[in-house]
């Protein structure tokens, strides 16, 4: 559901024409986010898009230079002490006290939050367990896998137990597994009633995780959608058609110019949205072969998250986006 049409008070976040600049470098432009209670929203974008820019903004670490934004209902400017109370932040690099224990890092920052001391065992206890830290709970940060730290990371956001989480690239620099594990525990923490505002590079980590995507692009918000809305927006069939390393490929590119498509030179790859059906591929076709280019693979595919994003952010294929005859 768009998060945009819904009530003020089933908003968690809402941000409005929001800007910032590093001295005379403009890296908001402008950006409007609403994410509703208990939703998982992804802020999806390549480096240097301004998605830690965001974050830093909403949990108060920076503050704007123009537009605004609520998070659980108290302004980012005027009411951060209320915004921090409410937020758990979890950054791209793990914060966690090396040469101290999991397990020490975590009764140390309930004391810090000022529980009980009670509170902060059974807060403790809870999430060793829910983070799969129980093993190593005793043993210094230092000897934990990049996964670990990265678990222990997250679960030390969530000690005062926040009603909303941000998580900036929470699986950037993980092994497959720890990146898996670390997907379920943050599906995990939405179906607790967690709201949930995670940045990623990854097409495959928003379509997984995300209940609403907005897509970011030089400070500026390109698209937004559930994953299904915006892989339709792409077009029905994507075409990979692999150009055999005999033919050049800078060449097969010119031969197919015109048609809205998508180069890959180190895999040989180019790919058409061939929303008419056959109609475009057979004109494709007829223009490789005219042209003598090669085709060792043929391969016809829903559209990924990843073409969306090529599609709503490589300059050069707008041009392109006119229908051959
Ligand atoms: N402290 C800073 N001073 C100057 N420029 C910065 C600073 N932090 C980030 N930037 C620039 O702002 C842009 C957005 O950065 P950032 O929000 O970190 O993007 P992302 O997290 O999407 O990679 C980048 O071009 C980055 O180089
Ligand atoms: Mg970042």
């Amino acid at each position: 559901m768009d998060p945009r049409q819904s009530n003020a008070a089933d908003n968690a976040i809402v941000v409005r024409n929001l800007q910032k600049s590093y001295k005379d470098f403009k890296v908001l432009h402008g950006i409007d986010i609403t994410v509703r209670r208990g939703s998982i929203l992804a802020l999806l974008g390549p480096n240097g898009a301004g998605k830690t820019t965001t974050i830093r903004i909403l949990s108060t670490l920076l503050p704007p230079d123009g537009g605004e934004a609520q998070v659980n209902g108290f302004d980012v400017v005027n009411q951060a002490c209320d915004v921090r109370s409410s937020i758990g932040l979890t950054g791209q690099f793990a914060a966690v006290d090396e040469y101290l224990t999991g397990e020490e890092n975590l009764l140390m920052l309930g004391r810090l939050y000022r529980l009980s001391q009670a509170d902060t065992r059974r807060r403790t206890r809870e999430l060793l367990e829910q983070f799969d830290l129980v093993d190593a709970a005793r043993r210094p940060v230092r000897t934990y896998s990049g996964g670990m730290k990265r678990r222990l990371d997250l679960a030390m956001s969530l000690i005062a137990a926040p009603p909303i989480i941000f998580l900036d690239e929470p699986t950037t620099g993980l092994d497959p597994r720890s990146r898996l594990s670390m997907w379920n525990l943050i599906k995990e923490l939405a179906r607790g009633g967690a709201t949930i505002l995670l940045t990623t590079q990854y097409m495959d980590e928003a379509d997984f995780l995300a209940d609403w995507i907005v897509v970011i692009d030089e400070g500026k918000v390109i698209a937004e959608g559930d994953a299904n809305s915006l892989k339709s927006r792409v077009g029905a069939d994507h075409v990979d058609l692999t150009i055999s390393a005999d033919s050049n490929f800078a060449l097969a590119q010119q031969a197919v110019d015109g048609v809205q498509f998508q180069a890959n030179p180190e895999q040989r790859i180019l790919t058409i949205a061939a929303n008419d059906g056959v109609t475009t591929l057979r004109n494709i076709l007829r223009r490789l072969d005219e042209a003598q280019i090669e085709i060792e693979g043929l391969n016809m595919r829903r559209p990924t998250l990843d073409d969306v994003f090529l599609f709503l952010t490589d300059n050069g294929s707008h041009e392109h986006a006119k229908e051959i005859n």
